[in-house]
């Protein structure tokens, strides 16, 4: 939050600052009138105003005030070399506040109108009465116990996972950018994304705009590296860990350097320490504020579900269920390949044609027997008919002869392409040894399908699966 921060309306005082524009000033032919500067950001200044009828809104002017100045009303580049920066800066900042207008949240700030006026652009919002996060922490702590914090986070959650379903980040998630409206309602504001992209492309923009140190996730101090929903996730239980303990998590590139030199992360988790939370809740916040974000929870309903219990035991009810069709697949699967392979095998076994004795007959076996629900199949007994091939090279009647290649049907290359993605979870998730060694095997069949490109018909899969 910057110095400008207590001319806030609830603060009541009317505060300028060298380079806002005064009150009464009137924005798109009169269609607004500022009444109040309420903060100056890196990016943009923050305005109250007053509409054609008479409603306040908040006005936010595209303002980056290292490469721009005020001449008259008009915003105007320090330098011609940064021109071209500039446009783009204000175009980036009419994109996002088009991308925001299209939002419809009760916990995210609504767009009025977004418009070019002065030679830069702007955002009408609708004003939120209230304060934000970090002046109720700073000023009134005692105002937020357990049961509001965590009705707060289950509706930041609920904001968070229609962004995100929206293919929207926010990057800019923090106790300031948190509003708190006099009804109680949290509500979103100030989308980072259009700050952080114009960063990386501006040579004069520093990145020190679009990081805030205890709140932005590690993978925020590399340019260049892959933000993601979990990064949005990092921040908000930043944010919350502020809120609970009064202090914000240390600062995420500390605590990376520590665990790159080996030294003790400096993050001291929630769990254990604050027993007026429930154990789901505060694990799940220290999961999100995990350094590296293959270790964070994912996705914000991933969040809510953790610290729901109704939402909880729904997830394990639905999982018992996914659990029961894909053994049933996985037997389907098995079951046809088996067959297949005892089929195969019935068909292409030769007696080697110099041999005097007739060789053994190869045995089918089974590749799942654990999983037949039958007992084993009785040793056939084929007729051998020698293949073009096994002509040509004689099988050792020692071993057991190759195993052909067998097709698969369509249904299948189905059930195997459902039976890997499940057989990844389980593997990633953990679960049962046997289990494991069983899904593996499963998965070994499909990816061999997968490998043999996509024609289904066509698909063919080796005779021996080795667990
Ligand atoms: N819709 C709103 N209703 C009420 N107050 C608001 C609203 N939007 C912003 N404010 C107030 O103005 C302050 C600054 O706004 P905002 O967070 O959007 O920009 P910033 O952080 O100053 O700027 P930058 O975009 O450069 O980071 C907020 O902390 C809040 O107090
Ligand atoms: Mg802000």
């Amino acid at each position: 939050m910057s110095a400008q921060a207590e001319s806030r309306q609830d603060v009541g005082v009317t505060e300028t600052f060298g380079d806002s524009l005064p009150n009464g000033t009137q924005l798109l032919h009169g269609q607004y009138e500022i009444t109040q500067f309420l903060n100056a950001g890196g990016f943009g200044i923050t305005y109250l105003a007053q509409d054609s009828l008479d409603r306040t809104v908040v006005i936010k002017e595209c303002f980056p005030a290292t490469m721009c100045r005020r001449a008259d009303k008009d915003v105007r580049v320090r330098s011609r070399s940064n021109e071209r920066e500039f446009e783009s800066i204000v175009r980036l900042f009419g994109q996002e506040a088009r991308a925001l207008a299209k939002l419809d949240h009760p916990n995210i700030v609504g767009v009025h109108q977004v418009f070019e006026d002065n030679h830069t652009a702007y955002m009408a919002l609708d004003l939120v009465k209230g304060r934000d996060l970090l002046d109720i922490i700073d000023e009134e702590p005692e105002r937020l116990g357990p049961p509001e914090i965590r009705a707060l986070l289950t509706k930041i959650l609920d904001a968070v996972a229609y962004i995100h379903n929206e293919g929207v980040l926010h990057r800019d998630i923090s106790p300031d950018n948190i509003l708190l409206s006099e009804s109680g309602e949290p509500v979103l504001i100030d989308f980072g994304a259009a700050r952080e992209e114009a960063t990386r492309k501006s040579r004069i923009l520093t990145a020190q705009n679009t990081v805030k140190d205890g709140y932005s996730p590690q993978e925020f101090y590399i340019s260049g590296s892959k933000q993601t929903n979990a990064s949005d996730l990092y921040a908000l239980a930043a944010t919350f860990y502020h809120l609970i303990t009064g202090e914000a998590p240390p600062i995420s590139q500390a605590r990376l350097a520590a665990v790159a030199e080996e030294r003790q992360d400096p993050f001291v988790p929630l769990s254990g320490r604050f027993n007026r939370y429930d154990r789901f809740f505060l694990a799940a916040l220290d999961r999100a504020l995990e350094i590296f974000p293959k270790d964070r929870l994912q996705s914000a309903e991933d969040w809510l579900t953790e610290i729901d219990a109704e939402r909880r035991r729904q997830a394990a009810q639905s999982k018992a269920q996914t659990d029961e069709k894909m053994q049933e697949s996985i037997q389907k699967l098995v079951i046809e390949t088996n067959r297949q392979v005892e089929e195969a095998q019935t068909k292409a076994v030769a007696p080697p044609p110099k041999a005097k004795k007739t060789p053994k007959p190869v045995e089918p076996k089974p590749m799942f027997p654990e999983l037949m629900e039958a007992p084993p199949p009785v040793k056939p007994k084929p007729k051998l008919t020698p293949t073009s091939e096994l002509e040509q090279k004689p099988a050792d009647a020692t071993k057991p002869a190759e195993t052909p290649l067998v097709p698969l049907t369509d249904q299948t290359a189905a059930d195997a392409a459902a039976a890997a993605a499940h057989i990844k979870k389980v593997v990633l998730e953990g679960g049962s040894t046997p289990r494991k060694r069983l899904l593996t095997r499963v998965l070994s069949v499909s990816l061999w399908r997968h490998s043999q490109g996509d024609d289904g018909q066509q698909a063919t899969i080796a005779g021996k699966v080795d667990p």
